[in-house]
């Protein structure tokens, strides 16, 4: 009750700061036009992008904005420090895959293709087109494009949890578009203080050349684009210059902008109560319940009707954020969960409506992983599309996005014919690492995975990795435990003396996951030896050029014959064996992992785009 009224307090303010000016002509509102033939694209191109309180002021939330790491944004940017947080204003360059579109299917827009970076963004509470482009993507789009590209949405009904697509503008390079051959155009929102002229010296470029591409006359609040052939170097903190005259001018703005904000400020503060105070609820009644596993569990198989009741209160608030399935939708799309769709465990692989599903059948009460799932969001992690409970058994299916190139298991451990190259690896080890960041980093309360391992990270139809089966997972932190749960071979030694819960258990199992990548050896042998302890037991502490030939013999043969360079190699091994330290505090955190194995990437892909890998690992 008090949440609704909140949230529609929220509507209110919204509608009341945020009413679209009908007055103001706008041209190209639905985005720039493009030829699909044009070989230009796609292309890499950067979008300029102020920091911006209070929501946007570091670079994980921007990143997660526009799905990009934090690092993809600190480099252009010139921020030495990826984890520090920004100053309202502080000019970013975030990077965009531009595309050329064609119109959606049902084109009631009339529009041709579009040039826009594919931008997929899950529709929040009080949201509306208008608002996230003008605020959240600072008008680097208009909501005529969004209504345009998002021919499925209704625009005055947009359902909270539904992805919509952000059509980014943007533009690629083709070989007319100036004398000069820009190698990118940035996209950059005029903004009221700006002239063409000042943008031209912050980009250092002619304004010439702006005008040529985006006619004399932009207004305010358009995206332009800039030709460059190398981003400008910002000098970081300070801000892009606002002259001072313009500012007493825009006065009478900032004053009412400030009311806004404070009042955005009181709701978001009432709003962050509300939850702390539901959140430490939650967790109290959880670490009761903890105690109670068994009893809880004995008490889900026994009244039926209880159970579902109890499960629809636990996840009545968001059962408008997934699809309800019915039982005879999963039993016709498993022709009654007949073994020849077992994928493994209690996964079934299942067609409803002409679409791929994995079905699990939770074996215990749900609603501790869908707690979980509905709080988490991210390109790396399994994402869960809807549940169902059997009115007759009381037992609870949970239907996941079908993930189409099963588990990293038995692509490294059972015999495919088809190998993974070195590069794959080392992308799968940084979509890991990336998904697991967002879980210990970017959920409040934090989530521990708990069972990780190669059998439960899958690879798309691309090679991408998600982190799937939060069937063990924790919210909060910290906790201690007398129930040890997990997979020998991958256990934290802390976790499985101690009980210790806490994100250092995740990075212990992660080493273990990328010791598998480097070495294709099981996480356990025949003999039921861990693989970890005899890794440790031969890299720790070892001289780097000693570690270079013992690596060359333990690395997977399938790799050798592969133009790996050995350095590659050594330095996600050091971040692995970083990771299995025996004291959890001297594990790196995600943040630095995702840094030293994206640098690991950029050592790899340098020397192997020289072509002169400086220590090929085949030599000798
Ligand atoms: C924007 O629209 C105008 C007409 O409204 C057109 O002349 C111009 O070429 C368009 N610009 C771009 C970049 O598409
Ligand atoms: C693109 O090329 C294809 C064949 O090459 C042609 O059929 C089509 O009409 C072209 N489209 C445009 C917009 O030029
Ligand atoms: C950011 O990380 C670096 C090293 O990883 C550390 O020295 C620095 O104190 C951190 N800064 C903040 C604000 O956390
Ligand atoms: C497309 O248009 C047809 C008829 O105009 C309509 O029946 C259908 O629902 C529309 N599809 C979408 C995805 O809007
Ligand atoms: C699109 O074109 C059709 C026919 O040309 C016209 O009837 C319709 O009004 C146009 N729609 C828009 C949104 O301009
Ligand atoms: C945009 O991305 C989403 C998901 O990544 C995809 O389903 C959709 O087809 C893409 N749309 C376009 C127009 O490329
Ligand atoms: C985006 O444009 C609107 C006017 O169209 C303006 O009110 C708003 O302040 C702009 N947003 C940003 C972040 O500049
Ligand atoms: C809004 O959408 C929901 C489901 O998408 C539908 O049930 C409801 O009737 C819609 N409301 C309006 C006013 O169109
Ligand atoms: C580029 O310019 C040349 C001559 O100016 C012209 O012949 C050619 O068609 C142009 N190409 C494109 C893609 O506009
Ligand atoms: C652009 O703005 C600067 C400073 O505000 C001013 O000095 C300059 O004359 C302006 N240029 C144009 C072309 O309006
Ligand atoms: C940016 O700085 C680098 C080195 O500091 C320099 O080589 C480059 O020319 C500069 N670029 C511009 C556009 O000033
Ligand atoms: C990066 O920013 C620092 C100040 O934060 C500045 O001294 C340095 O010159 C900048 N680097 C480039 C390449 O502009």
């Amino acid at each position: 009750m008090k949440e609704t009224l909140l949230s529609l307090l929220c509507l209110l303010a919204f509608i009341v700061l945020d009413l679209p000016d009908p007055a103001r002509a706008q041209p190209n509102t639905t985005g720039n036009t493009c030829d699909v033939n044009q070989t230009a694209y796609p292309c890499q191109t950067y979008a300029f992008y102020r920091a911006a309180a209070p929501d946007r002021l570091d670079l994980a939330s921007i990143g997660d904005l526009f799905e990009v790491s934090r690092l993809m944004i600190a480099e252009p940017s010139n921020i030495s420090f990826p984890n520090a947080s920004l100053v309202p204003n502080q000019p970013l360059f975030v990077p965009l895959t531009c595309s050329c579109n064609p119109p959606p299917a049902n084109n009631t827009y009339n529009i041709t293709s579009i040039s826009y970076a594919n931008i997929s963004y899950t529709i929040e509470s009080g949201d509306t087109f208008y608002d996230v482009s003008t605020r959240r993507f600072e008008n680097l789009t208009t909501f005529q494009s969004v209504e345009a590209v998002n021919p499925t949405l209704v625009p005055t009904n947009l359902t909270i949890g539904v992805d919509a697509i952000f059509p980014i503008f943007c533009k690629c390079p083709d070989a007319n578009t100036s004398s000069i051959r820009p190698n990118y155009l940035v996209s950059y929102v005029l903004q009221p203080s700006d002239n063409i002229s000042t943008v031209a010296s912050l980009f250092n470029v002619s304004s010439q050349s702006i005008t040529d591409l985006n006619g004399n006359n932009p207004q305010p609040f358009d995206t332009i684009f800039v030709p460059v052939s190398q981003l400008p170097n910002v000098t970081q903190p300070t801000t892009f210059p606002a002259p001072p005259s313009q500012k007493t001018e825009r006065k009478g703005v900032i004053i009412g902008l400030s009311i806004g904000v404070g009042v955005l400020g009181i709701l978001l503060i009432l709003l962050i109560g509300l939850w702390f105070c539901c959140g430490y609820r939650v967790s109290e009644k959880k670490d009761y319940e903890g105690d109670k596993e068994e009893i809880r569990k004995d008490k889900w198989q026994q009244g039926k009707g209880e159970a579902e009741v109890s499960l629809m209160a636990d996840v009545s608030d968001c059962l408008d954020k997934y699809r309800v399935f019915k039982m005879e939708e999963l039993r016709e799309a498993t022709e009654g969960f007949s073994p020849r769709y077992l994928i493994q465990g209690s996964v079934y692989r299942g067609v409803v409506d002409g679409e791929v599903f994995a079905i699990k059948k939770m074996t215990w009460n749900a609603s501790e992983e869908l707690k979980i799932l509905q709080k988490v969001n991210h390109g790396n992690l399994v994402r869960l599309e809807g549940f169902c409970i059997d009115p007759e058994d009381a037992n609870c299916y949970l239907i996941y996005e079908f993930v189409e190139n099963g588990s990293l298991h038995s692509w490294l451990h059972e015999n495919k014919g088809e190998k993974l190259n070195w590069k794959m690896r080392l992308r799968i080890g940084i979509d890991v690492a990336n998904g697991l960041q967002y879980i210990h980093e970017h959920t409040r309360p934090q989530v521990v995975h708990k069972d990780i391992k190669s059998s439960n990270i899958l690879l798309d139809s691309s090679m991408r990795a998600k982190i799937a089966n939060f069937g063990l997972a924790k919210s909060g932190c910290n906790a201690i435990t007398m129930h040890i749960v997990g997979t020998q071979g991958y256990i934290a030694p802390e976790y499985l003396s101690d009980g210790v819960v806490s994100t250092r258990m995740d990075v212990f199992s992660f080493g273990v996951v990328l010791l598998e990548l480097i070495s294709g050896k099981e996480a356990i042998d025949e003999d039921g030896r861990v693989m970890w302890a005899s890794a440790v037991e031969k890299f720790e502490g070892v001289r780097e050029d000693q570690k270079l030939r013992k690596v060359r013999d333990w690395v997977d043969k399938t790799l050798v014959a592969d133009t790996i360079s050995a350095e590659s190699v050594v330095s996600v091994l050091n971040v692995a064996i970083g990771c299995l330290n025996k004291d959890p505090s001297k594990r790196p955190s995600m943040v630095d992992i995702v840094y030293a194995l994206s640098k690991s990437d950029d050592v790899f892909c340098d020397t192997s785009e020289d072509g002169l890998s400086p220590q090929p690992l085949s030599a000798r």
